[in-house]
Order: C-alpha cells, then structure tokens, then sequence
C-alpha cells in the first residue's frame, strides 16, 4: 500500500495545538530541479520560534511549514539534471528550505541545492547531522581559526550545536568547558561520548559553594577562556562571561535563549577582546560552505564526529515533538521521520 503524503502547517502563530497535518500532492521537478522523499528531519529551536511568531523574518506570516533541514533519497530528477539520480540518498543546504519548509514527506529543490551523503551515514542523520556541526565549524573553525591548547566554553552544552561544537573543539586540539544550567544533565553528559567537554559546569545549582564562573577561573588557571562559543549571551550572563574572557578573546553570540538586559562591556577595552555575532546563512554561496559539509559529512562518516539522537517523531507526531524539545529536558537532536 502506497503511503500517502504529509506536510505540517501553521495556520496561526501560537502553542504546539497549532501544527496541523495535512495531506498533500506528489511532487513533479521542473527542469533543474529533483523531488526527494524525505528520511529525516532535524529540529531546530529556530522551527519553535517560527511556530510561536518570533522569527517572521525566516517563516514570514502563517500559513507557512516549518523546518529548516532535511535529506532523503532523490525519488525524480527534472531535465537537466546531470549530477543527481533517482535513489541517490542526500541532504538539503543551507539555502533550500529558504521560505518553503522541511516538515514534510517529499522536498522540491534545485538540483545543486542537494549534497551526495555517504552510505556510511544512517537515513536518521541524513537530514538532520549538519546543521549543528556546520553552525560550530563556521564560527570555530572558518571565523576564529581555533587552534591548539585553546580554551573553548560551550554554555547550553546539551545542546546538539555545543555538543558538536565540542567535538570540532576537541579535534582542533582544545581544552573544552561545557556549561550546563541542568544539574541532572551532568552524568548523562559525562556517559555520552559525542559531549567531549574536559570539563562540565553548572551554573543553576542550589548548593554552589564555589560560583561557577569560579571554577572557571580555577581551570584556566587564572587566565581566563580564549573563546566562548554561546546561544545564551544576554544580561548578567554576558557581563561574567566579559569577565571571564582572557586577553584577546571572543565571544561568538549565536543564539537568543537568553534574557536581554543591561551589559558592562566596559573590560573589553582592556582584554583587547571582542563580542562577534554569528549566522550559520553567512556561509552560504561561499566556497567555505562546501568545504564546511566535507569536513562534517567525512568525519560522520568516519566517526570521529557523532550527534547523539534525543527522540525521533513521526509527523504525525508533530505537536508531541515540539511540546518535547520546547520542555528542554533532552540531550541532543530530535529528529522528523516522515
Ligand atoms: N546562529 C546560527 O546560525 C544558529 C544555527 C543553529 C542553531 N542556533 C541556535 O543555537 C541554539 C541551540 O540550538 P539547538 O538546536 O542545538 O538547541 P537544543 O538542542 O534544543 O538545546 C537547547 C538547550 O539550551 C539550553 N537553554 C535553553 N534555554 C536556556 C536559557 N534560557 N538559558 C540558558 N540555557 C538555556 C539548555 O541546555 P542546558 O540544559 O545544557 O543548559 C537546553 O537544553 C538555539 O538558540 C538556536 O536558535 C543558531
């Protein structure tokens, strides 16, 4: 029995209650372009805010389909298409799901918008490895050129993106501080060998005798971290964060978890350091995009690089999936399979 198609749909912005499923129509490519049958999907925290109406500028006013990432198996090529074949597996780049969204079961994309994925690599991952690791390697690796004997802080270490920004750390030949505001995530990430932290933190503990930023201290010897990698960088955070830069050191915000408030920048003037901010699309189009996916997708393949999976969902599964991720319990990635 042939399986019929779905695509998510948000009609108004609000809770998870409004993801509606919906069947749709089988996709024809038009020149250029192929129709993959999608194997996985990753979650984002940006899918959650675009649900709840805080990222208009990426979902625009409802009704749009969430998701930003995606791969599967090509199911039709359009004419024109040389370098792609039906039951070729691939994964979606950063700039196809560009308006239209992922949560569905069949994606229409041009051609080059698609990257051959190695056999090595699972279906669960193929739509839902690179985002992380690209978003860590872009800044890390292509924007601050880490090198050995470095000091990377991590915060939200649980998170898919620190998790794989400690791995891309690590390989680089630095010394990584994941930290952690769930306390009882700490043994979980110590188990896990896809969180390569030489050392995990808490910063929200009842029984803190030593602050945390202390300890910190205490590990650098007194130096202080050369770069902190950080979706949180709001409010008092960023101020001891600033405190805790060591000379000539960055600070790269890439996410909004945190709460905006006043900030002391005064003591970059003296660290010579610098706050940057850092945009995963800032890659896209450059050379430096396709060498970002080689490096990601062979060292997957190889398995030096691993995302630990959180969950996984069907579609039909959607709203439990957000109401999940949007809880915070998890380690990881939660991932779509249509
Ligand atoms: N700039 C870019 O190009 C780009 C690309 C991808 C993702 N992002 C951003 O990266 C961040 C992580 O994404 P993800 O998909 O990896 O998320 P995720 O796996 O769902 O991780 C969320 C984690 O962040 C921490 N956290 C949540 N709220 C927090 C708060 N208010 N204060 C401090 N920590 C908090 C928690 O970790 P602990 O329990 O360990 O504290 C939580 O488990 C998001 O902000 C996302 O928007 C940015």
């Amino acid at each position: 029995m042939e399986q019929y198609l779905q695509e998510v749909v948000v009609n108004e912005f609000g809770g998870p209650e409004q993801l509606e499923n919906q069947v749709s129509a089988p996709l024809s490519p038009q020149t250029g372009e192929v129709v993959i049958n999608l194997k996985s999907i990753g979650m984002n925290q940006a899918d959650l805010m675009a649900r709840r109406g805080e990222y208009r500028l990426s979902s625009g006013d409802p009704p749009f389909t969430p998701g930003i990432e995606g791969g599967g198996v090509i199911s039709a090529v359009g004419e024109g298409v040389v370098n792609r074949h039906v039951g070729q597996r691939v994964t979606l780049t950063i700039s196809a799901p560009a308006g239209r969204g992922t949560y569905r079961s069949q994606f229409l994309a041009l051609a080059e918008e698609t990257i051959p994925v190695p056999d090595e690599i699972d279906d669960a991952l193929i739509g839902a490895l690179w985002l992380p690791f690209l978003t860590a390697w872009g800044a890390l690796v292509w924007r601050q050129n880490v090198t050995k004997g470095q000091t990377v802080m991590l915060p939200a270490a649980s998170s898919s993106v620190a998790i794989a920004a400690s791995q891309i750390a690590k390989h680089h030949g630095c010394t990584t501080i994941g930290i952690t505001t769930s306390p009882n995530k700490v043994a979980l990430l110590e188990q896990i060998d896809a969180a390569q932290y030489d050392h995990i933190i808490v910063t929200r503990q009842a029984d803190n005798r030593t602050p945390w930023w202390r300890k910190v201290k205490q590990i650098t010897q007194g130096k202080g971290v050369d770069v902190i990698f950080d979706p949180v960088a709001a409010g008092n955070f960023l101020n001891t964060e600033i405190r805790l830069l060591a000379a000539g050191g960055t600070i790269w915000v890439y996410g909004l978890l945190g709460t905006p408030d006043k900030v002391d920048v005064s003591p970059l003037i003296r660290k010579d350091a610098s706050i940057r901010g850092w945009l995963l699309n800032f890659l896209a189009g450059l050379p430096a995009e396709q060498a970002g996916y080689e490096h990601i997708l062979e060292n997957v393949a190889a398995g030096t690089y691993t995302l630990p999976i959180a969950g996984t969902f069907s579609l039909d599964q959607i709203r439990d999936a957000h109401t999940a991720m949007e809880r915070g319990n998890h380690i990881g990635k939660f991932i779509l399979r249509p």
